[in-house]
């Protein structure tokens, strides 16, 4: 004899800020709803945790000024935020291996670089002006930026192998976590025209504008707090069987409809019954996560302000291809953050802590000096070995995906509904976007 099943309007699959978004929705409408998060705690890729005695961003953490659904959310949730510290010079490395200060905007390259960066801004910011971010399939010439990698696009553009690499670093390393022969020119337009244009990708201080005081995780947290006991953790979802009238989850829910707010590369460990249309299946299979290793390194003092500088360091020829300042607003001692991205992280990952330690400093050191060498606590967020995330920051596709199959991604399916913040137009791969994507399933029941 089956076990009798528990009736819901919506079961919500996964507890990250999209399922939550999409949840907190429904509820007010008046549905009744269930979230089940597999794992035990809440929040999917936004993770505040206390280590060595340092309160850490694992997972996301910044808000820029564009992006107004968070923004919202922060205000209604009584959330408040502080700015990234950037009084000071900043820092780049360049191809030549030496290290440069510089203060605003231009950093400091040969004139004839300087030029070619600007003028591939104004290219990309154009293209960017074109594309509605939530059809990047749309935008004259789609097919034919799809089609080759970011990294050829840029070779036709320009002989200038330091510019290229710059240009590069903001989408490949910096965004998408992937090196940039292995995505296309239509997914650099895109990850620019979902920030509003490619020259924010290039500001640091818009980009990575504020902070959010106790951290980012408080946002899923206060919204799971919300829902009280709909939201329900350690719960991985493993079956859904679904026909024209609803589905059934994991043998125990019984709901008219299903929000399956997990990342599109985690759908397919969920067996439906009866399977996706093939079309469905094919277009998760061509998307991907990101690498990249989130580094916290905390010293006595935040020892670089001393010496003039902001914190903000970056280069596309160190291991740690940029960092910041990333001292708490309510603490003494001083933090860095630093990232090791694609091709990068892969090398990495190939090392014995110590080794990988020992290489990430010295890249520190690189930027700040010696004193970078001695830090009192030290940690890595990898994202890549999280068995409900498995990668970073977000999943995009391979070359010719985005058109092929992009559209596909937010089609409902029956009583299927799919999203995260990976099939976001404006804010995609970004706390806004989740936020964007859980109000739009949530509006579409
Ligand atoms: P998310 O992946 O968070 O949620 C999905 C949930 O589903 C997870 O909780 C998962 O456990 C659960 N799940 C998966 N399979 C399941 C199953 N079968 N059954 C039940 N549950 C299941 N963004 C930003 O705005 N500013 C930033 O600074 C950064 N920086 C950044 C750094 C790092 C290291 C990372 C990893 C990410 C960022 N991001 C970011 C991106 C941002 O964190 C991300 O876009 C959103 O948090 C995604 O929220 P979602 O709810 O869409 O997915």
């Amino acid at each position: 004899m089956s076990a009798a099943l528990t009736d819901v309007d919506v079961v919500v699959v996964g507890a990250g800020v999209t399922g939550l978004t999409a949840a907190t929705r429904l509820t007010k409408a008046g549905h009744s709803v269930v979230v089940l998060e597999a794992r035990d705690r809440i929040g999917g890729r936004l993770w505040t945790d206390t280590i060595d005695g340092v309160r850490l961003e694992l997972g996301g953490q910044w808000v820029s000024p564009d992006q107004s659904a968070l923004l919202e959310t922060l205000d209604e949730l009584g959330l408040k935020t502080f700015s990234r510290y950037r009084e000071g010079s900043s820092v780049y490395v360049g191809r030549d291996g030496v290290r440069r200060t510089f203060d605003g905007a231009a950093f400091p390259v040969s004139e004839y670089t300087e030029a070619e960066v600007d003028r591939l801004t104004v290219l990309l910011d154009q293209l960017a002006g074109q594309m509605d971010p939530l059809s990047p399939w749309d935008l004259p010439g789609a097919a034919e930026l799809d089609r080759i990698s970011f990294s050829t696009w840029l070779e036709q553009q320009t002989d200038d192998v330091e510019a290229r690499d710059n240009i590069a670093l903001y989408i490949g390393p910096a965004m998408l976590t992937k090196p940039a022969h292995s995505f296309s020119a239509l997914s650099a337009v895109l990850m620019a025209a979902s920030a509003g244009s490619f020259s924010h990708l290039v500001d640091a201080d818009f980009i990575l504008d504020q902070r959010v005081e106790g951290g980012l995780q408080q946002v899923p947290l206060l919204l799971a707090g919300q829902l009280g006991d709909r939201v329900i953790t350690g719960t991985p979802v493993t079956s859904i069987a679904w026909d024209a009238d609803g589905a059934t989850v994991n043998g125990t829910w019984r709901a008219k409809r299903v929000i399956v707010a997990v990342p599109p590369t985690l759908v397919s460990r969920i067996g439906f019954s009866p399977s996706l249309p093939p079309v469905h299946m094919q277009a998760r299979q061509h998307t991907s996560f990101g690498i990249v290793l989130k580094l916290h390194i905390t010293y006595p003092t935040p020892f670089w302000r001393e010496d003039g500088l902001s914190g903000t360091a970056f280069s596309p020829y160190q291991v740690v291809h940029e960092s910041y300042d990333n001292t708490n607003h309510d603490e003494t001692r001083g933090t860095l953050v630093g990232f090791v991205s694609d091709e990068n992280a892969d090398e990495l990952l190939r090392l014995s802590p110590d080794e990988r330690r020992a290489r990430t400093l010295a890249s520190l050191a690189a930027y700040y000096g010696e004193k970078a060498l001695e830090p009192e606590a030290y940690y890595e967020s990898q994202w890549m070995a999280e068995e409900w995330t498995a990668g970073a920051y977000a999943t995009s596709f391979d070359i010719g995906g985005l058109t092929r199959y992009g559209a596909t991604l937010r089609e409902p399916v029956g009583p299927l509904s799919f999203g995260t913040s990976d099939v976001a137009g404006l804010g995609f791969q970004h706390v806004d976007g989740a936020i964007r994507v859980g109000r739009m399933l949530a509006d579409s029941i």
